[in-house]
């Protein structure tokens, strides 16, 4: 099947049910996005379909052929994206693990919504889980974000 990820076209030959999240990371050796519950429940694989945030770990392969997969790789070259300089600026990353999925999450956010309140940021991000309790931090850098400018997914 096709995908184009990041802006490349890959031809990948996977089986259809094949998780996303196993295409990127074991077929295209892309590793920043993680694996953590493999259940939708945690946020950490997720990445852009479409524009779109999707948990990759239930996605199918088949979901993605022919369509655009952006993963925390493809943000910027030089980890400058709007959302990646505020996560520097406001120092949130701990372990770090969750992080790839929080931020793709917050890029999906304040590209459809450029001044979320609390609120907004909170039911957005709700599906995202950090074991390390970053949430101050990661509500802080999306208002900072906002701030910073114009957020494209
Ligand atoms: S690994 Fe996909 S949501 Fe947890
Ligand atoms: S920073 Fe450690 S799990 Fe979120």
């Amino acid at each position: 099947m096709k995908l184009n990820v990041n802006g490349h076209d890959h031809d990948v030959d996977v089986a259809p049910d094949m998780p996303l999240l196993w295409v990127i990371r074991d077929v295209l050796n892309m590793t920043g996005t993680k694996f953590g519950c493999g259940m939708a429940q945690c946020g950490a694989c997720t990445v852009h379909l479409n524009g779109a945030p999707v948990r990759s770990c239930v996605t199918p392969a088949s979901a993605a052929n022919g369509a655009k997969v952006t993963t925390i790789e493809g943000l910027s070259t030089n980890g400058d994206h709007v959302v990646q300089k505020a996560w520097a600026e406001l120092d949130v990353v701990q372990c770090g693990y969750c992080q790839s999925g929080q931020i793709m999450s917050a890029v999906a956010l304040l590209a459809s919504n450029k001044k979320p309140s609390d609120a907004d940021i909170d039911a957005a991000m709700s599906g995202n889980i950090c074991r390390c309790g970053t949430y101050q931090r990661v509500r802080a850098a999306i208002h900072r974000a906002a701030e910073l400018g114009e957020v494209k997914a």
